[in-house]
């Protein structure tokens, strides 16, 4: 594999110089890249020096490198993840054949299709959190948010670079439409809805990367299991960067329960539940955190689309998009009589069907999905249990205000009980976030740009980053 090369415009371990034509594309695209960050990247903080790391190589473990950088100089590169020699394709009615360099014809519209859609969910997240900088809870938080943030981008980049080098002027044109569309934009949205939302506020933010990037983990691992071998080792390399912004999320989310419970504590709250009290300390009450928990999970899992799909079963079979952990599943990995079980609604009822698991492969991935939440939700329950505050938090059954798939139109409780519209409205008032909700968290975001020092709501992190403390100037503010 090449190494990588930081001496060109465009770093890269692809060897671009020796594709002149894809080079030329690339660095066509570059201005007009830098153009949208501009635009559309973080509000100001463009000149300060911010302590960020950057991909110098792609080996597990030994790949970040820390420094002082100004994010438009951020080294945005191609970065794929080292060949695993004689690899074949693990999934479907290709099934043990040598995996694809280049694209099959007949599946062209379907792997376009993908790339387009996984390469615009990274620039909408960066909008979405556009604003955030300036509310910022710490140096340490702004640091990791414009961390996120450039490496977002560089998801991007990897999209692109695929729809550049394997579909001509068709992946030119689609690279040229993922810097057109605009989260929220009424004319121009993002292609999926919880990418059109707003990130207003930085609990959200640590819900969004805890939920939603977790998604976006689950999407790169089943395309990582590609037999179209170019996209497989860049998902790869994506992994080891999203693993990041998972952490950012879950530990934030860690943090914000801490601060509350150690105020409920000092002021000797005992119940949860009384908000005017824990309020005027300045933190998060929990059953706050729940109602914006129940949104965030709610919202993302309408980004696995419908649990039965023929577009999912079709990529499984063309093997261009797998299962999570494919190569660990001990079934025959073509699924051609194999069944799945399936919540579904049937007269007013929750019941488990079985389905072919063909179908279901969406099902499964939502299955995967909720299983690696759950992990997260014990990590802050158990937090909370240390402080010996009384409160659980619990994700919402999967049916709890969805728009998309089998339980799109119904309304169901957070512990799962299909209600009629006038208790979902009851339910809904209790269990999502109010505006009153969304009113009083704005009104604890204020930055915070002392070295060290945290908002009232959030606690300091049990470490910094890149072996710097927790006081260190992540963020040059007056450079
Ligand atoms: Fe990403
Ligand atoms: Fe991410």
């Amino acid at each position: 594999m090449a190494t990588l090369n930081y001496d060109t415009l465009i770093p890269n371990n692809v060897n671009l110089s020796t594709d002149r034509r894809l080079q030329r594309a690339l660095e066509q695209w570059h201005p007009k890249f830098l153009n949208w960050w501009l635009r559309r990247g973080p509000k100001d903080f463009q000149t300060n020096e911010i302590y960020l790391r950057t991909a110098v190589g792609v080996e597990r473990g030994n790949w970040a490198k820390f420094g002082f950088v100004r994010m438009p100089d951020y080294r945005w590169g191609i970065l794929l993840a080292p060949a695993v020699e004689d690899r074949k394709i693990p999934f479907g009615e290709h099934k043990g054949d040598p995996v694809w360099h280049e694209v099959p014809g007949e599946y062209r519209g379907l792997i376009k299709r993908l790339l387009v859609v996984q390469g615009d969910t990274e620039p909408a997240s960066v909008e979405q959190q556009r604003f955030l900088g300036h509310t910022a809870p710490s140096l340490y938080d702004m640091r990791n948010l414009f961390q996120v943030n450039v490496e977002e981008a560089r998801h991007l980049w990897a999209m692109v670079y695929l729809l550049h080098k394997y579909f001509g002027r068709d992946g030119r044109e689609e690279a040229e439409a993922l810097l057109e569309r605009t989260s929220g934009d009424a004319d121009k949205p993002r292609i999926l809805g919880a990418f059109n939302e707003e990130t207003p506020d930085w609990l959200s933010f640590f819900l969004f990367t805890s939920f939603t990037d977790r998604d976006g983990k689950m999407q790169l691992e089943c395309l990582a299991q590609s037999g179209f071998d170019p996209l497989s080792r860049t998902c790869r390399f994506m992994l080891t960067e999203e693993a990041h912004h998972m952490f950012v999320g879950k530990s934030g989310v860690e943090r914000i329960l801490a601060r509350t419970c150690e105020a409920m504590n000092a002021a000797d709250i005992s119940d949860p539940g009384d908000v005017g009290a824990i309020r005027a300390r300045g933190v998060m009450d929990l059953p706050l955190i729940q109602r914006k928990m129940n949104f965030h999970f709610s919202v993302t899992l309408d980004l696995f689309g419908s649990e039965i799909s023929t577009n999912a079963a079709n990529a499984f079979t063309a093997g261009v998009k797998g299962r999570f952990h494919e190569v660990d599943i001990t079934d025959d990995h073509r699924l051609l009589n194999d069944t799945y079980p399936l919540l579904q609604n049937v007269d007013g009822k929750l019941v488990v069907t079985q389905a072919p698991a063909i179908s279901a492969i969406n099902a499964r991935l939502v299955d995967d999905y909720i299983a690696d939440c759950e992990k997260i939700v014990v990590a802050w329950n158990k937090t909370i249990a240390k402080s010996n505050i009384d409160f659980t938090l619990s994700l919402p059954h999967r049916g709890f205000n969805r728009q998309i798939g089998s339980f799109a139109g119904l309304h169901i409780t957070p512990i799962g009980k299909i209600v009629n519209d006038e208790l979902w409205a009851a339910v809904s008032i209790d269990c999502l976030p109010s505006q009153e909700d969304l009113t009083y968290i704005l009104s604890l975001m204020n930055a915070t740009l002392t070295p060290g020092a945290y908002a009232s709501w959030i606690a300091p992190p049990k470490n910094g980053v890149g072996g710097k403390p927790g006081d260190f100037e992540y963020v040059r503010i007056t450079s």
